[in-house]
């Protein structure tokens, strides 16, 4: 088969390592893609927003599969069009997006069907949401009520903070008409979930614990994830099995009842504590840097696995994992998540050997005049995987001196909590 991978990140790198392992996939093209991602498929500038220009090129090309990394073009509807198109694509319908791309529609959703999640209130202007605000006790999330690339969850320790963020989404800091959602706090620690599902059956991915917060210990603001480990202890076979009936089971029927099966991946954002989760968020796609860590341990075959999820045949599938533990480490360049310096050169990445146990993904990375640059925040995820954590860590901060890039920064304690 010819597929061909859409986005740019690590996640996206990941996705096309452990695709160009499939017997089914004879060619594998991305778009855009990054340098190193350029290693293992031809890459394609493409503007994921563009879906003409998308199917023009998947039909110069011969593409069988697509796959979509990211959520925006999921959002947007890309899975409706290529379905109407009659281009096998993996990922959940615009409808079902709504999942992630509209926090009242999962909140009412979850509201609808008793699944376990903070209490929470919808607001279309400021006063409304104010007024609310006051009659709350700290500390209290605000969020806006839409895709904000990340940055649209507010955590608030004070009633100055929380009025802040309400007052930045009314000004259209995230889009134009967009409301808040303004919520319970919830105490715990955070887990990643991820299921993959023909909108019938499902088939449970393995745990993962990201790293939020850019500082060491979990500190200073929230980024995209700076690192991830699998599997995630706090995920025990009991938790697994209270997210499976009390989250996953009644979303995926619920979806089914508004007439919308849920195809692809779920990913459930789980506050864990004192033994039960509940949901934060849901996400409509992998993880990322959860996604590096899945599929170095992934054994089965991704392609068949996606394709049994659009054929709604995933019943008699068997997933296989490695049975070992796997790190990655992000490099971000240097005030990430704020501003950073662009286009820094990046040496000594092939010293290291790319192997089944280690990888260098690629999240932001070019060539310019014969050297690797860095062209965003986030920009390596070093991963690795051994019958230990620890090891698998060891190795990762072992290579990370391999490479030579002093305006990148990364933390040196992930995993730390899984060790202790
Ligand atoms: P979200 O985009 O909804 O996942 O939120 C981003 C991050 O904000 C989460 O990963 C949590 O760390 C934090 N967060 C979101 N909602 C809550 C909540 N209700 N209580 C505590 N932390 C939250
Ligand atoms: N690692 C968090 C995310 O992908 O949303």
């Amino acid at each position: 088969m010819k597929i061909l991978v859409l986005g740019n990140g690590a996640r996206e790198h990941s996705l096309c390592y452990a695709i160009s392992r499939s017997p089914l996939a004879t060619s594998l093209f991305c778009a855009p893609g990054n340098y190193g991602i350029s290693l293992l498929a031809e890459c394609k500038d493409l503007d994921l927003d563009d879906f003409n220009s998308i199917h023009s090129y998947c039909v110069e090309k011969f593409i069988d599969l697509i796959v979509v990394g990211p959520e925006v073009p999921l959002v947007a509807g890309i899975v409706d069009y290529f379905v109407s198109k009659n281009i096998k694509i993996f990922g959940p319908n615009k409808y079902a997006s709504q999942l992630e791309g509209s926090k009242s529609f999962m909140k009412d959703l979850c509201k609808n069907y008793s699944i376990p999640t903070a209490a929470y209130s919808t607001f279309d202007n400021y006063e409304d949401a104010v007024k609310y605000l006051k009659k709350q006790s700290l500390p209290i999330v605000v969020k806006a009520n839409g895709l904000a690339a990340g940055k649209g969850v507010t955590v608030a320790d004070s009633f100055e903070m929380a009025e802040k963020a309400l007052k930045e989404i009314f000004e259209n800091k995230f889009g134009i008409n967009m409301s808040a959602v303004i919520e319970e706090f919830m105490e715990g620690e955070e887990a990643s979930y991820f299921v993959c599902t023909d909108g019938t059956e499902f088939i449970s991915l393995e745990s993962a614990q990201d790293h939020k917060r850019i500082g060491e210990n979990d500190t200073g603001p929230n980024t995209g994830g700076m690192g991830a480990y699998s599997p995630a202890p706090i995920f025990t076979d009991e938790i697994k099995k209270q997210v499976d009936d009390e989250i996953i089971y009644p979303t995926l029927n619920a979806m089914r009842e508004l007439g919308h099966p849920y195809q692809g991946i779920l990913y459930a954002g789980l506050m864990i504590k004192n033994g039960k989760a509940k949901l934060v968020e849901y996400n409509i796609r992998f993880g990322d840097p959860e996604c590096q860590v899945l599929m170095l341990r992934m054994k089965s075959d991704i392609v068949q696995l996606m394709l049994s999820c659009i054929d709604k045949d995933l019943h008699d599938f068997e997933l296989k994992w490695e049975d070992d533990h796997c790190a990655t480490v992000v490099m971000a360049s240097n005030g990430y998540p704020g501003s950073f310096e662009k286009e820094t050169v990046i040496n000594g990445i092939d010293k290291l050997e790319n192997t089944d146990t280690f990888q260098v993904f690629h999240a932001a990375t070019a060539i310019k005049d014969k050297k690797i640059i860095a062209t965003g925040g986030r920009v390596l995820a070093v991963t690795s995987k051994n019958a230990s954590l620890s090891e698998a860590l060891k190795k990762i901060y072992d290579s990370i001196h391999s490479i030579d890039w002093p305006e990148g920064y990364y933390r040196k304690d992930i995993g730390k909590k899984a060790l202790t």
